[in-house]
């Protein structure tokens, strides 16, 4: 059984077809990306797995479960974690003082359920946020504020509140953006090792096809709201009809 598996999902904006009959799939621990141009349709179809957007018809299922009609909040529950194209950060709060709140607010969320099946906590929530500090390598941050902090450790505190939840999916959104050469492919190693470390499967919406490459085994392309090819990554973005799609700019 897929961890996550949509089936025929179309949604219009009044007259555009922003998707047209998509079918994507992710299996436990696997790291799939999600490409295509401008306009393809990645943010919509993004925006229907995390519940933020309905689709007009298809079904959704999350460990064979249907749930496209259940609102954002039970499916964080669920196991879905996600990060924003846009950081969405508190000024005058520090990295430790985000994980903080994003573990008390889960914790509040989701003890009774986590309790029943055994995925219990064994350490105190401090230690949690410490250990999730730690292999974020945000120490010397951890109590500056995020104003103050790069856009690099920005994304990194975001992961984190991503991570307190320990998902079985992280749905990730361009998070390469913002980001020089230098940082992405910072980032890009870091969401690597999270997951080698976790099993974390990861659904990633990226424009930049170098990291997509580094982060995922297998990608899909959207172009015009229609999956035009899937697969192994390199094998997708060497394919005439993708590259065509991209009219050269970005392979
Ligand atoms: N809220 C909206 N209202 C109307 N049209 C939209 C809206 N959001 C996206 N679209 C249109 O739907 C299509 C897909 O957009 P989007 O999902 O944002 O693509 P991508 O993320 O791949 O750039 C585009 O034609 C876009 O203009
Ligand atoms: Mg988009």
């Amino acid at each position: 059984m897929a961890l996550i598996e949509g089936v025929g999902i179309s949604k219009r904006y009044g007259g555009i077809v922003a998707l047209d009959d998509v079918s994507l799939s992710v299996e436990r621990g696997q790291a799939v990306g999600l490409v295509g141009p401008n306009g393809a349709g990645k943010t919509t179809l993004f925006d229907c797995l995390n519940g933020v957007r309905h689709p007009d018809s298809g079904e959704i299922c999350f460990e064979g479960r249907r749930m496209d009609r259940l609102p954002v909040y039970e499916r964080a529950r669920l196991g879905i974690g996600r990060t924003f194209q846009r950081l969405e950060l508190f000024a005058g709060m520090s990295p430790r003082e985000h994980l903080m709140v994003a573990e008390r607010v889960h914790r509040g969320d989701g003890r009774l359920w986590k309790d029943l099946i055994g995925r219990g906590r064994a350490r105190t929530p401090v230690a949690r946020v410490e250990e999730l500090l730690v292999e974020l390598g945000l120490e010397e941050v951890a109590d500056d504020p995020i104003e103050s902090l790069s856009q690099g450790h920005g994304r990194l505190v975001e992961l984190g509140r991503a991570l307190v939840q320990d998902p079985l999916l992280l749905l990730l959104d361009e998070p390469s953006s913002g980001f020089d050469t230098r940082e992405a492919s910072a980032f890009a190693a870091v969401l690597v090792e999270v997951r080698s470390r976790r099993e974390t499967a990861m659904l990633l919406v990226e424009h930049d096809l170098d990291f997509v490459r580094r982060v995922v085994e297998r990608t899909y392309v959207l172009d015009f709201g229609k999956v035009i090819a899937s697969g192994p990554v390199e094998e997708v973005l060497a394919d005439p009809v993708v590259r065509r799609a991209y009219l050269g700019e970005a392979t």
